[in-house]
């Protein structure tokens, strides 16, 4: 869906689709005098709170930024631990978030993980497949870069097979290419850490989101600071390009 035919959330109300960049693990173990690992550790605990308590609220999508395409350049001891954090995480949550009803679903490029993570991740999908409470989706190895041009190469691959023929070249159809095609657009993001940036996630995707940073360090992130920002984001007017009194007026449909 393209943020032209998103569907309004009128202001005051919750919204459907939280995205967070948790950002800051590495840093809080530092504060502490400890290996970067242990704050990743810490990261994982902080993921489950934020997860019941997105689903407590009624919360329909969450996506959670756990590893860019990027963080390879890490040292290559803090990118094992991540992958068998990721991995041990996966084997210990996936029937407590299937006895949930959460439904789980992993955006990125996979190809790069290990095998056995590979499946461990299309298994959970597969579990929870038909659950119908929170979808939690979980962005690793995800580059927004990335979904472009993977989108731009299916798009290719289909007009080369004669399956596009004469269909122009879209926002909407792009959209339809994209690893987020079946999900509501983020209507907040949030990036802990505080950093003001981006940092490659979802960059179509975000075109209209209202943005939320917050200097509270991932591990430290709790229920209070994601109500501030799930109340600033209910304070917001979100106007498309519209005006302001078109949208009061509700002359406009979004
Ligand atoms: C975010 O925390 C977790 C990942 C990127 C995997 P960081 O590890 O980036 O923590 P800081 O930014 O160094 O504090
Ligand atoms: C963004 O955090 C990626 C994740 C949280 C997974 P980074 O810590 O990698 O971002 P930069 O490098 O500071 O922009
Ligand atoms: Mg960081």
């Amino acid at each position: 869906m393209s943020s032209h035919d998103a569907p309004i959330i009128p202001q005051g109300n919750l919204p459907r689709h939280i995205a967070i960049i948790m950002d800051g693990n590495g840093r809080w173990a530092e504060k502490r005098f400890m290996p970067r690992a242990f704050g990743h550790q810490a990261g994982v605990k902080t993921v489950r709170k934020t997860v019941e308590c997105c689903a407590n609220k009624g919360i329909e999508v969450l996506t959670l930024f756990a590893f860019s395409s990027e963080n390879w350049r890490r040292p290559e001891q803090e990118v094992s631990l991540l992958m068998s954090l990721f991995m041990s995480t996966l084997q210990r949550e996936i029937d407590k978030l299937d006895r949930n009803n959460i439904r789980l679903r992993f955006i990125g490029d996979q190809t790069a993980f290990p095998e056995k993570l590979q499946q461990k991740m299309a298994e959970g999908e597969a579990q929870t497949q038909s659950n119908t409470a929170l979808t939690l989706v979980i962005a690793a190895n995800y580059g927004g870069h990335w979904d472009m041009t993977q989108a731009c190469q299916q798009i290719h691959n289909k007009i080369m097979a004669g399956e596009l023929a004469n269909q122009p070249i879209t926002p909407q159809l792009i959209g339809q290419y994209l690893s987020t095609a079946d999900l509501p657009e983020p209507d907040l993001f949030i990036r802990t850490g505080g950093e003001q940036r981006v940092s490659n996630f979802m960059l179509w995707q975000l075109a209209y989101t209202e943005l939320y940073f917050t200097p509270t360090l991932w591990p430290d992130f709790d229920q209070e600071v994601l109500e501030q920002a799930i109340a600033s984001f209910k304070g917001r007017q979100r106007r498309f390009g519209h005006t302001g009194e078109q949208i009061l007026n509700q002359s406009v449909s979004l």
